[in-house]
């Protein structure tokens, strides 16, 4: 078992590298199912989550090989096997783009009930709705979803709840499709049109990404590409708001300033200084910070992947601040961490009430999902003396070399192996949203 050790108070100052997004990279990967030609994707980040998408798609029988730094070459043409059994999908939430991808591609599609980070209910029925829209039949059975189409037709789809999931998953499944399909009420987070852009660039004909209406015309055939991913606006914020944290003073590069803007507004009215180049940011404070309020919405609100990370950072801010979680029930799964660590945090269902105590004290914490270990990251930086971070294979599922970047800028941070002790091990193997340890597709451990 692995942990972060870190030795708090240190300011992070210099340079750091956003890589590929992740929830960019976990559709496109299994997007690539579509194509009747190999493809090249580049900045793709080194993340547990896209181990296992790498790891599905050479399990159907897609050839995967490393081309060069941060990018693979994928060639779908082999592909024997529609499903995506419990061992791997389990692993992470992204496994359900394996049902639009092997659906628009095959007409058919068995994947596993998904797993990934533990955020409340998490339902699909968005996503079934889409999918019989466009015409298949789907059945639930020992967790395991079948779907099935003897065609798939165009469609009008009206999403009930705004939702990036169904969104990709209805793009994959409708744009070989015949005919026409409107997509109504539609997310419009970065990773979307990032999707709209693969698929286009492979020769679909999707219209208004990036919009809550996306029109997309049938095509017969997809051939392939050389695709980059996007920059991981999350990443990002998570640099922002540890720099900000620590009261320090760096450049955040290989970022799309744009998709910041929420994060962006926020930290500034923090008083946490940005300033702003074509694909880079800076990043320092000179100012005590200050409460402010925050409403977690859908794109182009504040994301709620950033949620803890800001909250993380508000605890030392001065005055009290509320922080209102509109997506997921169960997003406060840090808050009795940050206590450990001297936070003053008052959870009432979708609200918190953060009294900023202006400090942190170093502690043993446990990440609980992914964006919860970040926010533990960022406060054991700002904490006076050691903070222990167990489960950081939470952390390691979305952050591409958390503790290298943090380390090259300055912090004093460390990755530890804690021999298993039995019951732990036996825990481990049973666990069920442990992520991609020993499941390394050979072509990713081979970068
Ligand atoms: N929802 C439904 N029915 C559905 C689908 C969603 O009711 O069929 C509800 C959900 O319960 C939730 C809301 O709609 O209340 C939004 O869910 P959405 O479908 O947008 O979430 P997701 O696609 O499962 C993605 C990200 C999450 C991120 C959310 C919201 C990926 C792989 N995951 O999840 O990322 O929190 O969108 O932006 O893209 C993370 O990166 O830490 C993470 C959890």
């Amino acid at each position: 078992m692995d942990k972060f050790v870190i030795k708090g108070g240190r300011r992070l100052t210099g340079e750091v590298s956003i890589s590929g997004a992740k929830n960019a990279a976990v559709a496109i990967l299994p997007a690539v199912i579509l194509s009747d030609e190999p493809c090249v994707i580049e900045n793709v980040p080194s993340i547990s989550d896209v181990v296992i998408s790498l790891r599905i798609l050479e399990e159907m029988g897609a050839e995967v090989t490393p081309a060069g730094h941060d990018a693979y070459r994928i060639d779908p043409t082999k592909i024997t096997k529609c499903c995506v059994p419990y061992e791997t999908a389990r692993k992470m939430r992204a496994s359900y783009y394996f049902l639009g991808a092997l659906l628009g591609k095959f007409n058919k599609a068995r994947v596993s009930m998904p797993g990934g980070c533990p955020l409340g209910d998490r339902p699909i029925d968005q996503h079934l709705k889409a999918f019989t829209a466009l015409g298949a039949d789907y059945t639930l059975s020992q967790g395991m979803i079948d779907l099935k189409a003897s065609k798939l037709t165009g469609n009008q789809i009206f999403f009930d709840v705004v939702t990036v999931g169904a969104t990709m998953n209805a793009m994959l499944a409708a744009v070989k499709a015949e005919g026409l399909t409107v997509i109504e009420n539609a997310a419009k987070e970065p990773h979307i049109v990032d999707l709209a852009n693969f698929l286009n660039s492979m020769g679909a004909n999707i219209m208004g990404a990036g919009t809550d209406v996306i029109k997309i015309r049938g095509v017969k055939h997809l051939h392939g590409t050389t695709y980059a991913v996007i920059p991981d606006q999350i990443e990002a914020g998570t640099f922002m708001v540890a720099i900000a944290a620590t009261k320090g003073d760096a450049i955040i590069k290989n970022v799309i300033p744009k998709h910041l803007e929420s994060i962006t507004k926020k930290l500034e009215k923090i008083g946490v200084n940005i300033e702003q180049f074509d694909d880079s940011i800076r990043v320092w404070v000179d100012s005590p910070l200050v409460k402010t309020n925050i409403k977690t919405a859908p794109h182009p609100g504040f994301p709620t992947d950033m949620q803890s990370q800001i909250a993380a950072l508000l605890t030392l801010a001065e005055g009290t601040s509320i922080i209102t979680e509109n997506i997921w029930d169960q997003r406060f799964g840090y808050v009795d961490e940050l206590r450990r660590m001297g936070a003053d945090i008052t959870v009432n269902g979708k609200v918190a009430l953060i009294e900023g105590t202006g400090k942190l004290m170093g502690a043993p914490v446990k990440a609980c999902d992914l964006r919860a270990g970040a926010a533990l990251i960022i406060a054991g930086l700002a904490a006076s003396g050691i903070t222990e971070i167990e489960d950081i294979y939470h952390i390691e599922r979305g952050y591409d070399c958390m503790e290298g970047k943090l380390r090259a800028l300055g912090a004093d941070i460390e990755k530890v192996s804690v021999p298993d002790k039995p019951a732990a091990k036996e825990a481990k193997k049973s666990s069920v949203n442990r992520a991609a340890d020993n499941h390394q597709p050979a072509a990713a451990a081979a970068v």
